[in-house]
């Protein structure tokens, strides 16, 4: 699998490389493909190493050689499902970011680190049986539901699958959007889905500083009942709704508090209940 559409040439191939060919890098993978979004944002796969097993959800360190010869590692979602072949991750360019600034700058070939020890909590073990799942994302938030859209199990579980994601610019959606409507086009994701499954999927894509179709965030949308009336579904009900949130540490905060307002309760692996939550960066 690749990316749902063509790759785009990175953008500044002129800039400082990534350090090549280390064949002795702990725990390398290869880049396979890279495609940048916007001047923040970019995907790459890499190489799966056989012996990882993970849950679609969770996250993994990854990183480079830093100048010290030390592992620089960070926490980044895995955005590909449990079963395929390669990895694949959604990742911001934070200009003075000390791994992302180097990180922004890979191309197919060279060689990443990846720490093949999977966590999280944005799992479906983590929640009770339900009728209908959101998935509230923000930002690079998205990543964990990429790979949550690509799995059979979230089909299984539910019969309505909503995924909101707000950011503050229309192109700051692009990766979600391709992707949702990728894999209504895929014919291995329809084959693989099932084109009934496909359909429970409904997407509301917000932004806050840039006009498009919807404006707005989504915790003022959920407040005050828009949310719901667009979609045709009635409010949050702990009796029937589950939820997955990832987003800024704010962000988490303040939906937290709706979903809690609203009767659901926060779950963990050891201990499943109506939704859970995950960072989708630190600061
Ligand atoms: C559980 C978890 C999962 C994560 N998954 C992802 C992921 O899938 N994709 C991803 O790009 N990042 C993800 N991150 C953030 C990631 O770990 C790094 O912070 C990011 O790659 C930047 O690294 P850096 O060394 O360049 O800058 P850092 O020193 O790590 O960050 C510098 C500053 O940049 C901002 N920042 C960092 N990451 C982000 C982000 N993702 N979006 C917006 N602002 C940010 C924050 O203000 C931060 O203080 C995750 C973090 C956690 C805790
Ligand atoms: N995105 C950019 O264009 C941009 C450019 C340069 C630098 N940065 C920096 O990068 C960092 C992260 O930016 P980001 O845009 O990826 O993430 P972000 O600040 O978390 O914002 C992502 C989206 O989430 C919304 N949001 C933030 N906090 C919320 C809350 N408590 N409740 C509901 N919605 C909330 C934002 O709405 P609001 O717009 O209403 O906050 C925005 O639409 C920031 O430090 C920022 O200064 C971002």
């Amino acid at each position: 699998m690749t990316f749902m559409t063509e790759q785009k040439p990175v953008t500044d191939v002129n800039a400082s490389p990534v350090s090549r060919a280390i064949p002795t890098l702990p725990d390398a993978q290869t880049v396979t493909s890279v495609r940048h979004y916007t001047d923040r944002l970019f995907a790459f796969r890499v190489t799966r190493p056989a012996s990882l097993r993970f849950r679609s959800g969770e996250f993994v360190m990854i990183g480079l050689l830093g100048d010290n010869g030390k592992p620089l590692l960070r926490a980044y979602s895995i955005a590909s499902p449990a079963w395929d072949d390669e990895l694949e991750f959604y990742s911001i360019k934070v200009p003075d970011g000390p791994l992302t600034s180097r990180l922004q700058h890979i191309q197919p070939g060279d060689q990443i680190i990846l720490r093949p020890k999977p966590v999280g909590t944005l799992v479906h073990d983590a929640l009770l049986p339900g009728k209908r799942i959101y998935f509230f994302a923000t930002g690079t938030g998205f990543a964990p539901f990429a790979s949550l859209l690509r799995e059979p199990q979230t089909f299984e579980d539910y019969d309505e699958i909503i995924i909101t994601h707000t950011c503050r610019e229309v192109a700051e959606l692009t990766y979600g959007r391709e992707l949702i409507e990728g894999l209504k086009a895929d014919e291995m994701m329809i084959e693989l889905l099932g084109e009934e499954n496909l359909a429970k999927i409904k997407y509301y894509p917000t932004t806050t500083r840039e006009e498009s179709p919807k404006m707005g965030r989504i915790t003022t949308l959920i407040e005050n009942g828009e949310l719901f009336a667009d979609l045709g579904v009635p409010p949050l009900n702990p009796e029937t709704d589950r939820a997955m949130v990832c987003g800024s540490l704010d962000f988490n905060k303040d939906i937290k508090a709706l979903l809690e307002a609203a009767g659901l309760e926060e779950g963990a692996n050891s201990d499943p209940k109506q939704f859970v939550i995950e960072k989708a960066f630190v600061g």
